[in-house]
Formats: C-alpha cells, sequence, structure tokens
C-alpha cells in the first residue's frame, strides 16, 4: 500500500471535505493560494457513482464531484475521495473506480448529522449500527485491493458523547487514518468543540497501540525462545546474532557469533558449560541464556 499519511510532516493541515463547497474548482483555487497538505474531495454517494458504472449513458450525477482538474499537479499534494452511502457492495465497487481514478485515499463519512441522510441509515447514523460499519469498512478495505489507504471521519457520538466505545471501535478496523469532528450528532455545529474528547482519542489510540507493540513483543519473544531451544542444543552453539527487519516486528535468527551484551551476559555461563558434564547444570545454562535473551530483546525491538 502506498500510504501518505505516512509520510506527511507534522503537523500537516488539511482542507476538509465541504459538500458543495470544496468542489474541484474551489480545491483548484485553494490549491493556488492556500497549499493545504491535503486535499478531500466533497463527499460522494456510492449508490449514484454505482449506478453510473452500470449506466454510462446516463452521463455524470455525481462522478464529477470525483473529477481532478489539475489541482494535484499544481502542488503534487495526495487528494483523498470522501464516500457515504449504505450498502457494502456500492462501496466495495466504488472503492475500485476511486484507485483506478488515482485517488490517493479514501475516506468514508460517518459524520455527516443532515436528517434525510441518517434517516437512510448512513453517515453519522452508523455511530449506532457498528455491525454495518464494519461492513462498509470491510467493503472498502477489499474494493481498493489494499492499494490506498482507507480512513474515517466521523463525531464523538450520536444523541450524547460516547467518545470511548465509538472510537475503540474504529482504532480496532486497521484504519490508516482517522478524523475526529469533536461533537455529537445531535449537536451538529451548534456548540464548541470538545477539544478534551478529541485528546481521548488520541490517548485510546496510543494505549492500543502500546498494546498491539506489546502483543508483537511477546509474539516474537515466543516464536525466538521456542526456535532457539531447538536450534541452541542441535548446533551446540550458545551464542546468537539477531537482526531486526526495518519494516516489522520479525526477527530474524542467525546461528553465530553474537555482539557484547548477550556474550558478556552469558560468557560465564558457557564457561561453566564447557567445563561440566552435568546434564542438569547445561539445561539450566540453556534455560537461563533463553530467558536472557528474551529479556534482552524488549529492549531490542523497541
Ligand atoms: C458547508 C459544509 C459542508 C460540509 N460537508 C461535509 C462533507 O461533505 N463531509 C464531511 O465529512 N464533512 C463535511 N462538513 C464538515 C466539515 O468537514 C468540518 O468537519 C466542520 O465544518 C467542522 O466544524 P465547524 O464548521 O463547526 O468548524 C461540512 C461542513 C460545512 C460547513
Amino acid at each position: 500500500m502506498k500510504n501518505f499519511w505516512e509520510d506527511l510532516a507534522k503537523p500537516f493541515w488539511i482542507l476538509a471535505p465541504m459538500e458543495d463547497v470544496t468542489d474541484t474548482v474551489f480545491r483548484r483555487i485553494i490549491a493556488t493560494c492556500g497549499s493545504p497538505d491535503v486535499f478531500f474531495s466533497e463527499f460522494v454517494n456510492v449508490k449514484g457513482l454505482k449506478y453510473e458504472m452500470e449506466n454510462p449513458e446516463i452521463g455524470q450525477i455525481v462522478s464529477h464531484r470525483l473529477l481532478k482538474l489539475g489541482e494535484k499537479e499544481l502542488h503534487q499534494k495526495p487528494i483523498v475521495a470522501q464516500i457515504w452511502g449504505i450498502t457494502p457492495e456500492d462501496y466495495r465497487q466504488s472503492a475500485a473506480k476511486i484507485v483506478e481514478l488515482g485517488f490517493d485515499g479514501i475516506d468514508i463519512n460517518m459524520g455527516c448529522p443532515v436528517r434525510n441522510v441518517i434517516n437512510q441509515g448512513a453517515c453519522s447514523a452508523l455511530i449506532k449500527n457498528h455491525v454495518l460499519a464494519t461492513e462498509i469498512i470491510k467493503a472498502v478495505q477489499e474494493g481498493s485491493g489494499g492499494l490506498i489507504p482507507i480512513s474515517v471521519k466521523t463525531r464523538i457520538g450520536f444523541g450524547q458523547i460516547d467518545t470511548e466505545n465509538w472510537a475503540t471501535f474504529l482504532l480496532s478496523q486497521n484504519l490508516q487514518a482517522l478524523t475526529i469532528h469533536g461533537r455529537t450528532v445531535r449537536e451538529e455545529s451548534k456548540v464548541p468543540c470538545h477539544w478534551d474528547e478529541i485528546g481521548k482519542v488520541v490517548a485510546i489510540n496510543n494505549q492500543m497501540e502500546i498494546e498491539k507493540k506489546a502483543k508483537n513483543l511477546d509474539n516474537s519473544k515466543n516464536k525466538i525462545t521456542s526456535e532457539l531451544s531447538q536450534l541452541l542444543p542441535k548446533y551446540e552453539t550458545k551464542n546468537v546474532v539477531l537482526g531486526k527487519f526495518k519494516s516489522g516486528n520479525e526477527v530474524e535468527i542467525s546461528l553465530g557469533k553474537f555482539k557484547n551484551e548477550i556474550e558478556t551476559k552469558t560468557e560465564n555461563e558457557i564457561e561453566t558449560k564447557k567445563n561440566s558434564q552435568n546434564e542438569e547444570i547445561n539445561q539450566q545454562v540453556l534455560a537461563w541464556q533463553i530467558a536472557n535473551l528474551s529479556e534482552f530483546l524488549s529492549e531490542f525491538l523497541e
């Protein structure tokens, strides 16, 4: 996946998606004078988009919202297509089309508070329907083939503030970005933004990241200790070289001479083993080394 979100220098500035405002002409003007770091389209209905794809003779009903008249070329900034609707299959096909059109990302609108939209069960109504929200996100992820990042723009609750529950749900959906409008749906834009609730989402995200890392670390450690417990006796070696792939938490193990930390920590024990004929001690030495290695790895992997 080419995930432009990861390449943005912080802090970054985005032209928010605005229905009937951020059309292609407006975006082009903004590109020449404001130059935000990321552009968003207006929201585009996926049912309309799919209908157009199936009936090309009807011309453009909604797809004109996805025209890119040079704003990207002007400043080479990423542009995200925002979509809304109810049916996962419409989302899936629209996502594939948006990738084909060359957009840099897809954003799912889960925040629009307009009555006739939420009466259909779309946009911010999804805050109350996690099952459909999951299906929609999955359909977009599948439709886009994992080629571009998927994000959601939403609010902090429907009738009342529900940040913890809703944000925890969204942050578990393997999204590449999440935009929070710090008001509930009922509040529309009539009250000041609840900045502290946005802070809460950041804190939840940080906590979840830490837990994910710890889990990966645990898995790596388990994998390493179980592999080592077979490899070390098999090759009658006590020394290990570790390498960490830059892109993840995978750890490569190769047997050989290892640099200072492990070596110095284990040198005496190795000597003990060499001089000992006692198999029980040997086993203890091995167990100690593996435990010691795990401890070392937790620092190494951070
Ligand atoms: C005219 C208008 C149109 C909007 N259209 C969209 C839209 O299509 N999609 C979306 O996610 N948010 C939309 N928004 C919400 C904005 O992106 C942004 O979240 C909101 O304006 C921030 O709140 P504020 O207007 O009180 O500052 C719209 C806002 C306005 C004022």
